[in-house]
């Protein structure tokens, strides 16, 4: 059994709409609701904890706990981990409010990987498709071209034992607000990560052109 922790405390300022960007309403739903459904789906998880802006707890949909998110995404995780305290699963799921494309498979098929590999955490990311270079000190001479085949654009959901992510999240409150994936603050403490590929329809909702992409795709989904 696992608990899940949706991230939803951010600004959005990137898609520049007026309130939370998990609020948004996509394809006739909240943005925050596709994730929610697509969890309630998933017959391993017993608990779902959200980490909302502090004045918007009222939004968190019937049978989740709501908790206050911090500055950083890190400290939004965390309060969300310390409301799932009473909730004694070994496996926690950390997922992004903004990737609401995930299918249910998607957190199925990561946690019977954490099962099977006795890695610490597994995460979803999506091979990349476009030749990545390296530019030097000046910001636009090539300095090397990365090998393509080794590279992964990490998504959520992100599933970990418990333990790996308590210890993650007791780092200093800079590596908090530095790590842009949790899954970073275990590699540095040396834990094992291992990638899970999914797809690139899994995509997190940054600026407008995602948002009308995002609304298409859902709609499709619903209409068939
Ligand atoms: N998030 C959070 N708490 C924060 C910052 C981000 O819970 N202090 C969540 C967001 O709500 C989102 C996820 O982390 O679901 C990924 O973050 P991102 O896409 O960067 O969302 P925002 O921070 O809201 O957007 P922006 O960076 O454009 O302001
Ligand atoms: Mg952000």
């Amino acid at each position: 059994m696992a608990v899940a922790l949706i991230v939803a405390a951010g600004r959005g300022e990137r898609l520049g709409s007026a309130g939370p960007k998990a609020l948004v309403s996509v394809a006739g739903r909240p943005m925050l609701q596709w994730s929610v459904d697509a969890l309630l789906e998933v017959s391993e998880v017993q608990a779902i904890v959200i980490a909302l802006p502090a004045d918007r707890l009222d939004a968190a949909p019937p049978q989740t706990i709501a908790v206050a998110g911090g500055e950083t995404r890190s400290e939004s995780v965390r309060a969300a981990l310390d409301a799932a305290r009473e909730v004694e699963d070994e496996v926690v799921i950390v997922h992004d409010a903004a990737r609401a494309l995930v299918r249910p498979e998607l957190f199925s098929a990561s946690l019977a990987e954490l099962a099977g590999s006795g890695a610490d955490v597994v995460i979803a990311a999506a091979p990349v498709s476009d030749t990545i270079k390296q530019v030097g000190d000046d910001g636009r001479t090539v300095e090397s071209t990365l090998d393509r085949s080794r590279l992964w654009a990490v998504q959520t959901p992100q599933v970990f034992r418990r333990e790996a992510l308590v210890r993650a999240l007791s780092s200093s409150a800079e590596l908090l607000a530095a790590a842009t994936d949790d899954a970073w603050l275990v590699e540095r403490q040396g834990g094992r990560v291992v990638v899970l590929a999914a797809p690139h329809e899994n995509f997190k909702i940054t600026t407008p052109l995602d948002l009308r992409l995002a609304e298409m795709l859902l709609l499709e989904r619903s209409s068939m």
